[in-house]
């Protein structure tokens, strides 16, 4: 098979254009070539199996759906599943030159005469040349040559390929709103445009279902969606795996809510890291569960609680394999972050945890990875060690290392910085807290929707995270634990679900899980997560970090250099977060001019007050990027804080 060399790696010929970009010759050269030793010699869509077996994309919304009165969308084929095409499978997105080189560049002086050395990574512009905030076109995918399985169940979310007709709100398409590469005013950008579009598949080629995984009864496990800790790979997690682009148009179609109008305008939602919006996958799980499952779990013997056990309990299973722990046993449902630091902190930690002892948590912190470990230092008479970060907002591991001692029982820290952005070393942090003989809990809430996360590879004996920050539901979340740690450590909340036997004299527990899940716990929305991450890994979280990382190198390069904006987090790794403050505004004030504009951003504290004090500020705005976001959309926000900075706010 004949495969397109990313073109950061070609040896091209010099010429007129800036150090390592291709000129528009060589680059339509190249292409010429690639496309001249396909069979037959024209572009063609490449067929799934010539991929290794990647399934073709199907599409966004099922058959059927209407696009409604705004817009008209493209007659969309019956056999796809939602959010299943925003990989695109074709040779021509390996041209997206994802992975940038950061330039450094100066950022703006500190307005209040703290000194600060950082320096901001902004995007090397060859780097960010047909990147992913391009937004790849959609290409239709070749006709399989395997006709689309026949689905045995028909709604689209519950694993299988099927096209039956979502029953959700129609949604409209978006009209032209394509990223644009011209904000950075580069040479060649609409030529390459016109190369990648030039080779789009034949209109009406239909894409491939993905072959069908489920059972014949959604609700009895299969191989590939067993409850009991599947090895079988996944088809999300092969498909996570493919070397892909990421359409951001057709993934925006899958989110009705980006169609919202706030102030007259398009609504452009850059609150990612306080909450992201659901696709329509989510939602339609969400009210299929209520329509055909809806029951209490565990226990009724009854039709209704099979479906809804089964239902909970594969999501239990899609956590399972999406933070790769070895069992399902590992996998207890939560309200969100926050009760899981608590349930760790008033269990394991209430167990563990004495007089003397020491617990490490960093400067960059959530409160919710503060106040619960203060409650335990309180009550058990222990101290709290924090790890300083730099002035560009990274932990330094050297003073970590000091803080370490035989007394340091736990070390509790963030993965993403939710003010900052940071991508903190964890697997080192956790790494270094076990040679110490401590146990280590890595916050997720803030990572997990960024970055591909495996457990086992950081090494924690506690990761926790949040559903409504994935795409998923509020009101549930996650702590992973250790299964020899959760064994035994005490239950947290007492009540049904969570005993094996009771007697007015002992009550026996449960094995965890259920030890830690007493009542009726949130049986919907775990359901309406599994869906959730199923939608991330149908387009794949390596697709999803080159395309954030592209658009916040963008954003970066266009905020930092207009007078008196002040970057808070400049680290090297960063994820998703530009906080910042504009001189002569308070933080509320631009917030709210953002907000007449359409554009939602978090002002205030971001609930991480000791980080900011850090920075000598007590509160930034803080525009939050997801994947669904776009270059015109940080155009917009960029207009905004302009203006403001001219003075003509
Ligand atoms: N933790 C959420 C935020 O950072 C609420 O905004």
């Amino acid at each position: 098979m004949t495969t397109l060399t990313p073109t950061s790696e070609l040896a091209l010929p010099g010429g007129s254009a800036p150090p390592g970009l291709p000129d528009v010759a060589t680059l339509t050269r190249l292409a010429g070539e690639f496309f001249s030793a396909l069979p037959g010699g024209l572009p063609k869509p490449t067929a799934p199996q010539a991929l290794g077996g990647v399934p073709a994309p199907a599409n966004v919304l099922p058959g059927g759906t209407s696009t409604g009165p705004l817009t008209q969308g493209p007659q969309l084929p019956g056999t796809l599943a939602p959010g299943a095409n925003v990989a695109p499978n074709n040779p021509q997105s390996v041209l997206s030159l994802g992975a940038s080189t950061p330039s450094l560049q100066p950022h703006a002086a500190a307005p209040n005469g703290l000194p600060d050395t950082a320096v901001v990574a902004a995007p090397a512009l060859d780097s960010r040349f047909g990147g992913q905030a391009l937004g790849v076109p959609q290409v239709a995918a070749a006709p399989s040559a395997q006709p689309p399985s026949t689905p045995s169940t028909p709604y689209y979310f519950l694993g299988e390929a099927s096209g039956y007709p979502s029953t959700g709100p129609a949604v409209a398409a978006p009209r032209d709103d394509r990223v644009s590469a011209q904000s950075f005013g580069l040479p060649g950008a609409d030529e390459l445009r016109a190369l990648l579009s030039s080779s789009k598949s034949p209109a009406g080629s239909q894409a491939a279902a993905p072959a069908g995984t489920g059972s014949s009864y959604y609700f009895v496990p299969s191989a590939s969606d067993s409850v009991g800790g599947a090895s079988t790979p996944l088809p999300h997690q092969q498909a996570a795996q493919r070397p892909a682009g990421l359409d951001v148009n057709a993934v925006r179609r899958d989110f009705p809510i980006l169609q919202e109008r706030v102030n007259g305008k398009q609504l452009v939602w850059f609150d990612n890291a306080a909450t992201t919006h659901k696709p329509q996958s989510v939602i339609d799980r969400l009210a299929y569960f209520y329509a055909h499952e809806n029951s209490n779990i565990h226990r009724a013997a009854h039709e209704l609680a099979a479906r809804a056990t089964d239902a909970y309990e594969s999501a239990r299973e899609k956590v399972r394999a999406f933070i790769g722990a070895q069992s399902v046993d590992e996998v207890i449902f939560v309200r969100g972050a926050t009760e899981a630091i608590n349930l760790v902190a008033k269990t394991w930690g209430v167990q563990n945890v004495g007089e003397g002892d020491e617990i490490i948590v960093s400067n960059l912190e959530h409160h919710a990875n503060i106040v619960p470990w203060q409650q335990l230092a309180a009550q058990k008479g222990a101290r709290i060690r924090v790890i300083p970060v730099d002035d560009t907002g990274q932990v330094l591991l050297d003073e970590y290392r000091k803080l370490l001692n035989p007394r340091t029982k736990i070390v509790a820290v963030t993965q993403v910085s939710n003010a900052l952005g940071t991508v903190v070393p964890v697997r080192e942090i956790v790494a270094m807290a076990h040679a110490a003989g401590a146990r280590a809990l890595v916050d997720g809430a803030q990572s997990v929707s960024h970055l591909r996360v495996n457990v086992q590879e950081i090494g924690a004996d506690f990761f926790v995270f949040s559903g409504h920050k994935i795409f998923g539901p509020t009101g549930i979340g996650v702590v992973y634990g250790r299964r020899e740690l959760l064994d035994t450590m005490p239950p947290w909340q007492g009540g049904g679900n969570m005993i094996a036997d009771v007697t007015f004299e002992r009550t026996v527990f449960q094995p965890p899980p259920n030890k830690f899940e007493a009542g009726t716990g949130n049986i919907a929305d775990a359901v309406g997560l599994g869906a959730a991450l199923d939608y991330v890994q149908r387009i794949g979280l390596d697709n999803i970090a080159r395309y954030e990382h592209d658009l916040l190198a963008y954003a970066t390069h266009l905020l930092a250099p207009i007078p008196g904006v002040r970057l808070i987090g400049t680290a090297a790794d960063k994820a998703s977060v530009l906080s910042f403050v504009l001189k002569g505004y308070t933080t509320e004030e631009v917030g709210r001019a953002l907000n007449e504009e359409g554009i939602a951003v978090r002002s205030g504290h971001h609930c991480a007050q000791p980080i900011l004090r850090r920075f000598g500020v007590e509160a930034t705005v803080r525009p939050s990027l997801a994947f669904y976001n776009t270059c015109e959309e940080v155009d917009r926000f960029i207009a905004v804080v302009r203006r403001l900075s001219s003075g003509r706010g």
